[in-house]
């Protein structure tokens, strides 16, 4: 069993995923909660935040039938820091190994980061062996010089150990801490999408959380604090309703493309205190969403004109999380953007599809991938160990065999020495 913990800014999810005898994964348990004690990605109030994962677990330990003792989390927010670097080794014996290529990972990180920062990731784009280059598993290889290209991820100290904090008060263990968009995009991108070049754009409620993918490797993050929260502020204002109201509104009639907005399409809308409601048109309202959308694009492209990547991602734009389920959220995206942009379902789960498939459980779906193959990782050096122990065991018995075969030659001929000098 695999349980991902999504706290997001509006919700926490809990699912509980099994591993099947295939490799796949079966969604068996379910528990979501509103998040209250979250803002733009971060804990700002750990009591809310420990009551709203204690409802979310407890739902999916039910569904699930099961006892949780320890998750993956998800971790976002402004505090995300990333950067590429790259490492250089001299290979050991002629041959790379696996110690070879821990040292190189481990060079590649010898770069400054802030005291206050705490790597959550290394992750390996490609190596190169003298002068070969693109190589993804350098094991076994032979070679003098190996170099490494990778991803480094780190996050503020304190908001990633507040959010274990608030894990540990539910009396639970926590397996691993992942950034956001790397879970998504476990969950919403095609092997193919992520070799050609793509970017996935997470946009939650309280922030756009974006990945960009090279040549199979993850090669840019970055968020962006602006989410679904202003689009229903905004919304808030202009109508001057309430906010619970506001957030009803654009879930239920809000349009991201104000021209698939019809004029005649009428909108009652409740007013503040005990004034009459008043009827807006729906073109209006999407008038409102549309500039916001916009904003929250151009602010995405702008990241990815200033990283450069703009022009390496033939494979387009993917747009998950809740904010992306607004209609024409995708077909605005594809006209500021100007390149092929889909909306993305999470699908690499069975169980569940019924509730799952949805933009807003991209990150808790992708928990499970990316704990499912970490786990078969452990397992995988765990046998490798233990056969290891293994061939180290058999061949001691050898060695204890041949020693008392040893000792027993020794002890005849002691006695056959023994019987001729009495003779
Ligand atoms: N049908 C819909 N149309 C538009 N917006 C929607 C729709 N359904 C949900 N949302 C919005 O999606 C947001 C929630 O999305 P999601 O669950 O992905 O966010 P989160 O993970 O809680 O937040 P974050 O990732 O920013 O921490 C809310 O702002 C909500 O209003
Ligand atoms: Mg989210």
């Amino acid at each position: 069993m695999i349980v991902g913990l999504d706290v997001g800014t509006s919700k926490v999810i809990c699912l509980v995923g099994e591993v099947l005898a295939d490799g796949s994964l079966e969604i068996v348990g379910i528990g979501s909660h509103s998040s209250k004690g979250m803002k733009r990605g971060v804990v700002i109030n750990i009591e809310s935040t420990v009551q709203s994962i204690q409802r979310a677990v407890e739902e999916a330990e039910l569904m699930a039938g099961c006892n949780i003792h320890s998750v993956y989390v998800s971790v976002a927010g402004s505090h995300i820091r990333s950067l590429n670097s790259h490492g250089i080794v001299a290979v050991k014996n002629g041959e790379v190994q696996k110690e070879d290529v821990d040292r190189v990972i481990d060079a590649a990180q010898a770069v400054p980061i802030s005291s206050d920062q705490r790597v959550l990731h290394i992750l390996p784009q490609e190596y190169h062996i003298d002068s070969q280059e693109g190589i993804k598993d350098p094991l076994g290889m032979s070679g003098v010089r190996l170099e490494a290209n990778v991803h480094m991820i780190s996050g503020a100290a304190n908001a990633v150990m507040n959010v274990e904090k608030c894990i540990k008060r539910c009396g639970l263990g926590v397996d691993g801490v992942i950034l956001s968009q790397l879970a998504s995009s476990e969950s919403s991108l095609s092997e193919d999408e992520k070799e050609l070049g793509v970017c996935l754009v997470d946009i939650g409620a309280g922030t756009s959380d974006i990945a960009v993918w090279l040549d199979g490797a993850l090669h840019h993050t970055a968020v962006v604090p602006v989410a679904g929260d202003q689009v229903t502020n905004d919304i808030s204002m202009a109508l001057r309703t309430p906010t619970q109201h506001a957030e009803e509104i654009k879930v239920k009639y809000a349009c991201a493309m104000s021209s698939q907005a019809t004029v005649d399409q009428a909108i009652q809308v409740p007013s503040v205190g005990d004034r009459q409601p008043r009827t807006i048109s729906r073109h209006a309202l999407a008038e409102v969403v549309e500039a916001r959308y916009e904003e929250i694009y151009n602010l995405i492209q702008d990241e990815l004109r200033r990283s450069g990547y703009a022009e390496r991602i033939p494979a387009g734009i993917v747009i998950t999380g809740g904010t992306s389920l607004m209609e024409g959220a995708a077909e605005l995206a594809e006209r500021v953007f100007d390149m092929p942009v889909r909306l993305s379902v999470p699908d690499c789960a069975k169980g569940m599809s019924d509730i799952v498939d949805n933009p807003i459980y991209s990150t808790s779906v992708g928990l499970l991938a990316y704990g499912s193959k970490e786990a078969e990782t452990t397992e995988s050096s765990k046998q490798v160990m233990s056969k290891t122990q293994n061939k180290r065991d058999t061949s001691l018995l050898v060695a204890k065999e041949t020693g008392s075969s040893f000792s027993a030659a020794k002890v005849w001929h002691n006695l056959k020495h023994w019987f001729q000098s009495y003779m």
